[in-house]
């Protein structure tokens, strides 16, 4: 009896140690490129590209501060969500919604960009690496017709932009390259 139950509790303990193992491993994912912050110029540009109005869901995979949906939310009044793996990040996010006051409008989710559902979105604005952009493509294709995501620096490997621009930052006195894409995404022709 007493050896039954020390093998059932070494059992347990061994699936409860798995089990805490196999969480700790996801919660521990590395985020796939570091936080640099858009200009906030450029940001402006960005919202304005996409023509967002009060009744947009904006959201910004890998929102880093989350000074994209901030923006989009004070300037139009419309929802915002940004996801973001990193826990600096997510705090600096959190920090810069209660300051700017827009606890009504934004959330910030602490999720990986590539296990989301977009569909509820109406504007993506983003500024990732093309091999990430790459990947979220089949997230994209999702989107309702008529949806808007303002790409800055890289563009969707592929698809034709509806729009590109140069816009010089009086920030970093940098030119950045910003694509317009309004869904259903078009494949490039050449
Ligand atoms: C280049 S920064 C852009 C930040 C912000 N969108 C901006 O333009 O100011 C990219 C952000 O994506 C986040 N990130 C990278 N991989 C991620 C992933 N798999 N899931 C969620 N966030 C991720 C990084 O932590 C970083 O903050």
């Amino acid at each position: 009896m007493f050896r039954s139950l020390c093998i059932v509790s070494v059992g347990l303990a061994g699936l409860t140690l798995c089990v805490l193992t196999c969480r700790g491993e996801e919660e521990a994912k590395k985020p796939d490129c570091v936080f640099v912050g858009t200009p906030n110029d450029v940001v402006a540009k960005m919202i304005e590209m996409a023509s967002i109005t009060k009744d947009d869901k904006v959201c910004d995979p890998g929102c880093g501060d989350a000074r994209m949906v901030v923006a989009a939310a004070r300037a139009h009044g419309c929802q915002g969500i940004g996801y973001e793996i990193d826990p600096d990040r997510i705090a600096e996010a959190k920090a810069l919604i209660k300051k700017r006051k827009v606890e009504n409008l934004v959330r910030i989710e602490s999720k990986d960009i590539f296990t989301v559902d977009y569909r509820e979105n109406t504007v993506i604005l983003m500024y990732l690496l093309p091999n990430m952009i790459l990947k979220l493509v089949p997230q994209f294709e999702q989107l309702k017709p008529g949806s808007r995501i303002v790409a800055h620096n890289y563009p969707i490997g592929g698809v034709e932009p509806t729009k590109e621009i140069e816009f010089k930052s009086n920030e970093d006195n940098v030119s950045h390259t910003l694509y317009l894409y309004v869904t259903p995404l078009k494949k490039a022709t050449n």
